[in-house]
């Protein structure tokens, strides 16, 4: 924020988000404590505490969620990188409940709260869902009010909130989504020992249609690596990217299908795999590094578990196998030398590498680039991968891909938000700073959409080389 700009409701841009993690944590809470349980009395007198602070000497504040976005008291919250997984979390708890917004009145007491979070979460049923806003009048609570989706009149929000529901809207929502989706896949295949084929198509459908539709806001997102859930969004990523190559390389539609959730299962196996071993931050021991040689294996098992048999299933079973046995054998597990590795499990396995290596510092002295990725896939180990995948790979992520911060010819600093699929050299982009060097401040943040056809990048530049916030500006 400049000096000359006092923006007086500045102090709205904190609290939002504040309220947003507040509220997570009450429905957190309420998920695995009854409401007279100390740890919910804490969350939700923290919560409490927010709404308090952001009524001040209003009346009422509120929350409301249009077009998938929040926003609070009209403004929109936005979302930091860190904040992208509880954002979009609450949002799935709005959507389940059909509810539009929440009115919080001046008056609100801790009791009130506490009973209208009873009735919250035991709406997640849809039958029951329809009567939340009845029953919680029924209930005598006065001073929270909800807001029915449907009763939201669309053609009343503001212009902003309307022009929110761009490709990008719509592109993060469903990558969101799939993070959070392939979260409750994983965590009940752990019980099961299986996953759920059916869950994991559904999540995959509206990725395939986006690729196919050649909107790539959502290989775009797949840079955004600093959250608490990138465990997940690791599956989604690497399904992202594939199905993205497969369309590159002319799969049909229902192959672009089998091989998304094919990528998005490919570490199924890892549930396999000690906690300790997966999580250790330093170098394996081999008897450590055999346990985590063996998940492709294990994870044939869990896809062998999955009733009925068909081509999904088969592809699921080879690419979990052969993800990591490389192009020229080399990798794991060991297997006969005439093994010809699937043409699904090529393209997983150049997926796979390219978000690894952008995400985790274990296999160089920071996370590569996403750039310096793509060099190091076309270079030094081009040998390991097929080079029809890695010309894919260039199609679907660009020549400069979402993250890479670029300086052109004009004097620009822009940051990659997503690839232009007409021409891997002029991604969509936002500008950083004026070719005077002035900051683009961020509410005047200007955008290429994508990068004119006579502007040329001169050069990418290092994290080393520049101190801009690259992960926050790639989540907004
Ligand atoms: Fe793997
Ligand atoms: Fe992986």
């Amino acid at each position: 924020m400049s000096a000359a700009d006092p923006r007086p409701d500045a102090p709205l841009d904190a609290v939002g988000p504040q309220l947003l993690l507040r509220l997570s944590a009450v429905i957190r809470t309420a998920r695995t404590h009854d409401v007279s349980n100390q740890a919910f009395q804490r969350q939700l007198h923290d919560l409490l505490a927010v709404i308090a602070l952001l009524h001040g000497d209003e009346d009422e504040c509120v929350l409301g969620a249009i077009a998938d976005y929040f926003y609070l008291d009209g403004r929109r919250i936005k979302a930091s990188a860190t904040l992208l997984p509880v954002y979009h979390g609450l949002l799935g708890e709005f959507e389940r409940r059909a509810v539009g917004g929440i009115r919080f009145l001046q008056g609100l007491h801790a009791a009130e709260l506490e009973r209208f979070f009873q009735l919250f979460m035991a709406a997640e049923d849809p039958a029951i869902a329809e009567l939340l806003p009845q029953t919680i009048e029924e209930a005598r609570i006065e001073h929270v009010v909800v807001m029915p989706a449907a009763d939201l009149d669309v053609d009343d929000l503001t212009r902003e909130m309307t022009e929110q529901r761009t490709e990008r809207g719509r592109a993060k929502r469903v990558f969101w989504r799939a993070v959070l989706g392939t979260k409750k896949i994983l965590l009940r295949a752990r019980q099961s020992g299986r996953p759920d084929l059916r869950q994991a198509k559904r999540l995959v459908q509206p990725v395939v249609d986006s690729v196919m539709r050649h909107e790539y806001s959502i290989v775009g997102l797949t840079a955004v690596k600093d959250h608490d859930e990138y465990t997940y969004a690791h599956c989604v990523n690497v399904s992202i990217l594939s199905v993205g190559m497969g369309q590159a390389l002319g799969l049909p539609r229902q192959v672009l299908a089998d091989l998304g959730v094919a990528a998005l299962l490919h570490d199924i196996g890892k549930l396999a795999v000690p906690g300790e071993v997966l999580r250790k931050p330093a170098r394996l021991t081999p008897e450590e590094w055999h346990l985590m040689q063996r998940h492709p294996l294990e994870g044939v098992k869990m896809t062998m578990r999955m009733p009925g048999l068909s081509m999904l299933t088969l592809d699921s079973m080879r690419v979990c196998l052969e993800h990591h046995m490389n192009f020229d054998r080399t990798g794991y597990p060991e297997i006969a030398h005439d093994w010809g590795q699937a043409t699904l499990s090529r393209i997983v396995a150049a997926g796979d590498c390219f978000d690894a290596i952008t995400a985790h510092r274990t296999y160089h002295r920071r996370p590569r680039t996403a750039f310096e990725a793509l060099q190091y896939l076309l270079g030094p180990t081009r040998v390991s991968f097929d080079p029809a995948v890695l010309w894919a790979m260039v199609r679907t992520v660009g020549l400069y891909p979402a993250g890479s911060v670029l300086v052109t010819d004009t004097g620009h600093v822009a940051l990659a938000l997503s690839p232009n699929p007409e021409d891997p050299r002029r991604p969509f982009c936002r500008l950083l700073t004026w070719p005077d060097g002035r900051a683009v401040d961020a509410a005047e943040a200007d955008a290429w959409s994508p990068m004119p056809k006579d502007v040329r990048v001169v050069r990418v530049l290092r994290p080393e080389e520049h101190e801009l916030a690259t992960q926050d500006a790639l989540a907004a």
